[in-house]
């Protein structure tokens, strides 16, 4: 701690000599000295289980800047005092490292909290967003200048552009219009030696590695430049949920080969989850497919009797509204007015939860997927939620090296585990982890293998993390081979030429040569 109190000294004294105005200087630093500092430290936290007082370092120093000279203040001190930077926009990830350090070493946390401007160019469909910006605030700014523009990306409102689009950032519309890092079009970002850089001065390779290699290895982003997409005034959603009584077997088998063909405009999301079944009062499998339409019922209903009948669509399941009411149906907003979307901190997710990913390029047997519902009614403690996400369309046109996310041509769906409790503390925390990672095991045989591949933006330390200080690339191939897949080479030497100190570094960050 003596050591720790030395280290923050010098970094406190560094950025006053630093800082352009010295008054400005305690509107935007907490050290833990500082009353305001809980209330900031937790203020963009979206998981339970690491929020103080679980047992995980804290940032000795939390910056909130106000301008850019403030982050490169801080990335030069950090520098300096041999302090690690930690860079939070949205505090969304799921192992928290935006703001908690598992390598205990002492680090400063920049929360871009007062990064948030969103500027949008109706006539060039284009906006600037600042990554301190949640996409709940980017969709109703959009909504607000035009009916007829849209953005790709997630359907958590509260989530930061900043971490989710460096990240990928799928939803929706990704079917028809690919995730949110494909239609990034230039980005600002400061890098380690506290340069600000745009996509000319970054040149292509930095530009490519922060459009889904996750950018906190590479710099801090301060701003993305968007092209806005267009969506039609009426759009249609509905929720059909099928159990196990009801035929779910079959219609799932059915849904893997066609969700990744069907029409782009048309994404079919589908939750499985436990429930009671009405017909013989016992619990069963409930298949929940949760979708959107870029069009109108017209023209859906035709389409879904063509290539799905066997979900038996029916007209009064569909609702016709616009993009920005299914963008709050979506979150389980419906009927809140559109401010809701503004808001940082309402999130649902306030429980203990722990998720991981997997991607499935072939089709489950029946026989396959009857085991997963056995396991699943037989070992309720093991997973809460099973999320599958279609890919194919404009997700699979895109080739596997145009940016870090190689998840393309091939790939019919994405898994999102996820299990939720409620019972506070470290027992339940890794009894709750061991059960996933049990059920994650049990899925082995149904998807990808060498490597098993995973979703950055569903961070996960369980596939393994770097050795402390500066990791092997052997080491780091572990989990970068399966997020990454063969782009995770030309990461390395994107970082090997950007940062070669390796300053920009975390439990699962890119390393240099
Ligand atoms: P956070 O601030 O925690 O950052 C995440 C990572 O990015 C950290 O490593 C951080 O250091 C880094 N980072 C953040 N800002 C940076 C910056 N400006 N410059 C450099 N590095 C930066 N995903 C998805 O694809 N579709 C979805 O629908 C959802 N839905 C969803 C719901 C909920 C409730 C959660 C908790 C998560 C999701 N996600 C998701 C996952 C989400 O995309 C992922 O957690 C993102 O990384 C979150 O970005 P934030 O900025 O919010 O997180």
């Amino acid at each position: 701690w003596a050591t720790s109190a030395h280290t923050h000294e010098n970094f406190l004294q560094c950025l006053s000599l630093q800082f352009p105005n010295s008054n400005s200087i305690s509107k935007v630093i907490y050290t833990r000295y500082n009353s305001s500092y809980e209330s900031v430290l937790v203020s963009a936290i979206r998981l339970e289980q690491f929020f103080p007082p679980a047992k995980v370092p804290r940032p000795l120093v939390i910056v909130t800047p106000l301008l850019e000279s403030h982050i490169q203040a801080a990335i030069n001190c950090s520098k300096q005092h041999g302090m690690q930077l930690r860079v939070r926009s949205g505090g969304h990830d799921y192992e928290g490292l935006s703001y908690v350090s598992y390598q205990q070493a002492p680090f400063v946390m920049l929360d871009l909290v007062n990064f948030q401007s969103i500027t949008i160019d109706v006539e060039n469909s284009t906006a600037w967003v600042q990554a301190g910006a949640t996409i709940g605030q980017l969709y109703y700014t959009i909504a607000k200048k035009s009916p007829t523009l849209g953005f790709s990306a997630g359907v958590c409102p509260t989530v930061g552009v900043g971490g989710h689009f460096s990240g990928g950032g799928y939803g929706m519309m990704s079917r028809n219009y690919g995730i949110a890092a494909d239609n990034i079009i230039d980005a600002r970002l400061i890098d380690v030696n506290g340069r600000i850089l745009d996509r000319k001065s970054m040149g292509e390779d930095l530009f490519w590695a922060i459009r889904g290699g996750g950018a906190t290895s590479f710099g801090v982003v301060i701003a993305w430049h968007i092209k806005l997409l267009p969506v039609p005034e009426t759009v249609t959603v509905f929720t059909v949920n099928r159990t196990l009584e009801q035929n779910a077997t079959k219609i799932v088998h059915r849904w893997q080969s066609i969700a990744e063909k069907i029409d782009e405009k048309l994404l079919l999301r589908l939750f499985l989850t436990r429930a009671n079944s009405s017909q013989h009062g016992k619990e069963t499998v409930q298949a929940s497919f949760v979708t959107l339409y870029l069009g109108g019922v017209d023209t859906l209903l035709p389409l879904m009797q063509q290539s799905f009948p066997e979900l038996g669509l029916v007209r009064s399941d569909c609702i016709e509204m616009s993009w920005i009411e299914s963008i709050l149906y979506f979150s389980g907003y419906s009927g809140e007015p559109l401010e809701i979307l503004l808001n940082r901190t309402s999130s649902s997710y306030t429980t203990y939860f722990k998720g991981k990913s997997d991607y499935v390029t072939e089709p489950i047997s029946e026989t396959g997927l009857e085991s997963i519902w056995k396991r699943v009614l037989e070992y309720p403690e093991e997973v809460t939620e099973m999320e599958l996400s279609p890919y194919g369309g404009r997700l699979s046109e895109v080739s596997a090296t145009a940016t870090p996310f190689p998840h393309r041509a091939g790939t019919l769906y994405i898994i999102h585990y996820g299990v939720v409790w409620n019972e506070a503390g470290e027992n339940a925390l890794n009894r709750n982890r061991r059960a996933i990672r049990r059920f994650y095991r049990f899925m082995t045989p149904y998807v990808t293998k060498n490597p098993r591949s995973a979703y950055l933006n569903y961070r996960d330390l369980d596939i393994g993390v770097n050795n402390k200080g500066n990791t092997s690339y052997e080491q780091a191939s572990i989990w970068g081979l399966k997020y990454y897949g063969i782009n995770f080479e030309r990461l390395v030497h994107v970082k090997t030429r950007v940062d070669p100190g390796n300053f920009f570094r975390n439990e699962q960050s890119i390393p240099p040569l």
